[in-house]
């Protein structure tokens, strides 16, 4: 079953999520060298990017840009929202995606985000003005509803799909869950059975069997992963392939994977300069030993001296020498283990 957002056809039905500080230009450009079916920018509010305010210079630049490049708007003000999808097709967006789902306070307290989900009157306006500003394809990401008390992702999806939204993504939680308890994926169905246009579940995909359930329990028509990539961008692509054989990548040997991590260590350095760019690999490094040592590769002894090595080096060059060392250590483990 392949997914097609407007005209555009997604290679497969594994999307990579935006996460703010974690799916910037070079976590994308590898998670789409690796095989995700599409990958989605960081959130940036329409008015900021109007006003070119904060990162949003950043995080909707073109340079490592991958087709088709996402970008994600935020927002409360319908004129603000029209504006930033505007400036977002000038910057060469093939995909302009509403957030409707961050549940964090600094947002919600702005009354975008999840928040939007409280009054689907003034959500629709959002929507309508954003679709109108477009010649893009408009997709829209979105939660189960404010709390228990009021699951509405399926009247807002039902109504977006009427104003012209392409593809909704359901992370089957409530905004007042936060990130706690499990993901409710059979929710989701409820709003897959309103809609004809493509729907994406999304929460709590940790792996291939997770991936599954999540699809079976939903009907989705894919599943977009957050979290599950922490320390491992290539793994939307695996699961494409574990899904349908053909469609995604195979999971990386050990030294492909060090190619990869020196690559997005580069790519993280170029993009933010060598003192940032060290902070920001900080978090991506410190999650790739923390996946080796639940894979098994490691134990957490050895997770902690290496995260010394590795983590806590200032020096640039010695974190690109620490990772070869890291990953060559992990094959001779494996060659004694074959
Ligand atoms: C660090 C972090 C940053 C996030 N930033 C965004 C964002 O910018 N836009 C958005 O729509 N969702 C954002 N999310 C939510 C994710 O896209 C996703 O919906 C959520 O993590 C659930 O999926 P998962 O269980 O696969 O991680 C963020 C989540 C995390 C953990």
């Amino acid at each position: 079953m392949s997914i097609s957002v407007g005209a555009i056809q997604l290679r497969n039905r594994v999307i990579l999520a935006p996460m703010s500080g974690v799916s910037d230009a070079p976590f994308r450009k590898l998670a789409h060298a690796c095989g995700a079916g599409l990958v989605v920018s960081e959130m940036v509010a329409g008015r900021e990017l109007v006003e070119r305010r904060g990162d949003v210079v950043r995080r909707t630049a073109g340079r490592n840009r991958v087709a088709p490049f996402v970008i994600q708007l935020a927002g409360r003000e319908a004129c603000w929202m029209a504006r930033g999808a505007e400036l977002a097709q000038d910057l060469g967006a093939d995909i302009i995606d509403i957030n409707m789902g961050c549940p964090a306070r600094q947002v919600t307290g702005g009354y975008s985000g999840s928040a939007l989900m409280r009054d689907l009157g003034h959500a629709l306006r959002l929507i309508e003005a954003t679709v109108a500003a477009s010649k893009v394809p408009v997709t829209l990401k979105m939660r189960l509803g404010w709390d228990s008390q009021t699951i509405n992702a399926p009247d807002l999806a039902r109504r977006a799909e009427a104003a012209g939204v392409q593809m909704i993504t359901v992370h089957g939680r409530t905004r007042c869950q936060f990130y706690g308890g499990h993901a409710d994926w059979r929710a989701i169905r409820r709003v897959k059975e309103q809609l004809s246009i493509p729907v994406i579940a999304n929460g709590d995909c940790i792996d291939i069997a997770a991936a599954r359930a999540m699809l079976a329990a939903s009907g989705a028509d894919g599943v977009m992963i957050g979290r599950g990539s922490y320390g491992r961008p290539w793994w939307p692509g695996v699961v494409a392939e574990a899904l349908v054989p053909g469609t995604g990548r195979r999971e990386p040997s050990l030294a492909q994977q060090a190619i990869l991590v020196l690559h997005h260590h580069e790519g993280m350095l170029t993009l933010y300069g060598h003192e940032i760019g060290n902070k920001v690999a900080r978090k991506h490094l410190g999650w790739l030993i923390e996946r080796k040592c639940e894979e098994g590769w490691i134990d957490a002894a050895q997770a902690s001296s290496w995260r010394e090595r590795v983590v806590r080096e200032l020096d640039n060059r010695r974190v690109g020498l620490a990772l070869k060392h890291f990953y060559l250590e992990l094959q001779d483990t494996e060659a004694e283990a074959a």
